[in-house]
């Protein structure tokens, strides 16, 4: 007997928190809510949920039931059941509830086609409410919530939304696929502790502090790197792991302080082979999403990338930008007080649109403003197949496009009118801002062609989903430099980490010492529209060759037995060569959510500051804590 069978007639006309709630007693739920079609017409069923939302029709109260699965319509008729219609009454937005009725075919012309669930309703005749809820702060049934506060402080209501809970689906998919596939290929998942020492991936420590040794401190990793490496000195020969890590980093949409990698490392692997294990993984990924990839992968080194795009992780879903160096003749240079012996870019964004005057000035002025003092200037806005006047450059101009021979035509031939081509010069007298860098202008062209894609790409649908794989243009960029000079602290830095083997070329010419910056990595990126999903390298095996590594990165011999003494020993007891790479999980997951924040993927994430605004975390600890753990706060001033 439900509780439906106690209800007193007397209660019918029940307020909203004057009512009894229900308990489920033996009711079975029958069906998920977005299981239901017109081939269960007729059929009992049992569903459980939140109400979606209400409806008063009077004698008609109309019921959406929600759980994860989808929505199903149900009718509280009067007739049919006036116990059951006055607890409708009382219900409201997100109550839980239990719907016992049957399952009827919607009339004609009352189907909701937008709704899986559309073509089919539920007739109650019996309604448990098994809770009530306050009043949302915001409804889950409704798509856009502006306020990413208000989402993330009431996060639980917030991932009831559907769109969260498809991320959600997504994510633990693409997750298992991950998995089987690595299994099936011979990896082992193996995990690594958290509590652990630091590995050096470039961002700064969260640290633990430890009670029992007093002042001293474990550090939760940053990557399992030594760890995976160590489990290849001890012959486990393919390791992989969904591993969580942990940087105190400045934050942006794609970084979070705790994230998750798919970690793996292989013993005696060629680069290409770390390759076809991603490929395979991330096919089989995407084929949870019914996205079915071409492999391999494009590959690209890493000063083509630069070259051809200004930035290690190019965005391939747009044209290359282009040399125009050689169309400027020594004169027309003279002319246009250009710099003689740097190069002059070209690039275009795809269907930028028709600009006014006005809208043209503003955008030179935008474009003058990010170049600063730094020597650009912006020369032109031309715009291709329209008589739009042109200044000298456009004759030559045209006669390049003309060469069958460039990329420039190659993506010229995908543009029409309303593509905007952008060429940027350096004005005469300033190579020396830049001696440092050779590859700086490149970057420069490369960053404003991204801010003008951007600015552009929504107005204009530039990266408009079509369902298919052509929506994810993956890369390989391989052959990264080893070293990267830091301006500020003046000191060569690791580009991976300190752990990535060198060309053995560049060894044996010497290069580790005398000309650090050319030296080249045996490193590699994948990089999908434009993001970094994953880095990785072929790592040291020999600790002659780590040890001395250390030392090209300004590391005494004393320092790197300190930090690293373990791993150096560890390395002379038969280390076999070793290679591999992690993906950042997150990152995959919100690319094919087509999410633009790392936040829509991770169920609890944490605010730009790294706040937890659901349980307000971090907070102070109590003096008892803070002693145990001998420590003290000071305020620095
Ligand atoms: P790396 O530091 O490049 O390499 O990290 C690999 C991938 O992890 C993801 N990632 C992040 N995702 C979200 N938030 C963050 N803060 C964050 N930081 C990194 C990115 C990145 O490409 N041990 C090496 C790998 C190796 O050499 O095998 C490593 O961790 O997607």
């Amino acid at each position: 007997m439900s509780s439906i069978d106690n209800f007193e007639k007397n209660d019918f006309d029940l307020k909203v928190n004057e009512i009894m709630l229900d308990f489920l007693g033996t009711l079975q739920r029958t069906q998920m809510c977005g299981e239901l079609r017109v081939e269960q017409d007729g059929q009992e069923v049992v569903l459980m949920g939140w109400v979606n939302r209400r409806r008063d029709h009077g004698n008609l109260i109309f019921l959406d039931v929600r759980d994860r699965s989808g929505i199903t319509q149900v009718v509280l008729d009067k007739e049919v059941s006036p116990e059951a219609h006055a607890k409708a009454e009382a219900a409201r937005s997100e109550y839980v509830v239990a719907v016992k009725g049957k399952v009827r075919r919607r009339g004609a012309g009352l189907e909701n086609p937008n709704m899986p669930t559309g073509a089919i309703e539920i007739v109650a005749n019996e309604l448990l409410l098994l809770n009530e809820a306050k009043t949302p702060p915001f409804s889950p049934a409704e798509d856009a919530i502006a306020n990413e506060e208000v989402r993330l402080k009431y996060r639980y209501l917030d991932l009831r939304r559907p769109q969260m809970q498809h991320n959600f689906e997504l994510r633990s998919k693409v997750a298992m696929a991950i998995r089987n596939y690595l299994v099936e290929q011979g990896f082992l998942e193996i995990e690594t502790p958290f509590m652990t020492r630091s590995t050096p991936e470039g961002a700064r420590d969260y640290l633990v502090p430890s009670r029992v040794h007093a002042g001293s401190f474990y550090a939760l990793p940053q990557s399992p790197q030594i760890f995976k490496q160590i489990l290849m000195i001890s012959g486990f020969d393919k390791y992989f792991q969904i591993a969580r890590c942990f940087r105190d980093e400045d934050l942006r949409a794609d970084r979070q302080p705790e994230f998750t990698q798919i970690d793996l490392e292989m013993s005696f692997p060629q680069q290409e082979k770390v390759f076809r294990v991603v490929e395979g993984f991330l096919t089989a990924a995407f084929k949870t999403a019914s996205i079915s990839l071409t492999t391999p992968f494009v590959q690209m080194t890493y000063d083509d990338a630069i070259r051809n795009y200004g930035i290690d992780k190019p965005d391939m879903r747009l044209p290359a930008m282009v040399s125009l160096t050689d169309v400027l003749t020594p004169e027309l240079r003279e002319q246009l007080k250009i710099e003689k012996d740097l190069p002059v870019l070209g690039f275009v964004i795809p269907k930028a649109g028709t600009l006014s005057g006005t809208q043209k000035r503003a955008l030179v002025e935008e474009i003058r403003a990010t170049f600063g003092d730094s020597g650009l200037d912006f020369l032109d806005v031309a715009r291709l197949k329209t008589n739009e006047a042109f200044n000298p450059l456009a004759v030559a101009i045209e006669a390049k496009l003309s060469d069958e021979q460039t990329r420039f035509e190659a993506a010229a031939k995908q543009v029409d009118a309303v593509d905007l081509i952008i060429v940027i010069t350096p004005k005469l007298g300033t190579p020396a801002k830049w001696n440092h860098d050779p590859q700086w202008i490149y970057k420069r062209v490369g960053a404003l062609r991204l801010q003008l894609a951007a600015k552009f790409a929504d107005k204009h649908k530039l990266f408009e989903k079509t369902g298919t794989e052509a929506d994810y243009k993956f890369l390989w960029v391989t052959d990264f430099p080893m070293y990267e000079w830091d301006e500020e602290t003046k000191v060569w830095n690791a580009a991976h980490h300190p752990f990535t083997s060198p060309h053995e070329e560049d060894i044996k010419a010497g290069r580790l010492t005398n000309d650090k910056g050319a030296v080249r990595a045996l490193a590699y990126d994948i990089v999908l529209n434009g993001t970094e999903l994953g880095s990785g390298s072929i790592r040291i095996h020999r600790q002659d060759v780590q040890a001395e590594i250390f030392r090209s990165l300004g590391m005494s011999d004393a320092e790197a037995k300190e930090r690293f003494g373990f791993f150096l020993d560890a390395l002379e007891y038969g280390t076999p060569p070793h290679g591999g790479i992690a993906l950042g999980l997150d990152r995959i997951v919100m690319i094919l959510a087509g999410a633009t924040s790392l936040r829509e993927v991770i169920a609890f994430p944490k605010t730009a500051k790294a706040i937890d605004l659901m349980v307000d975390a971090p907070t102070p600890v109590s003096d008892q804590q803070m002693r145990e753990l001998h420590l003290k706060t000071v305020t620095r001033t």
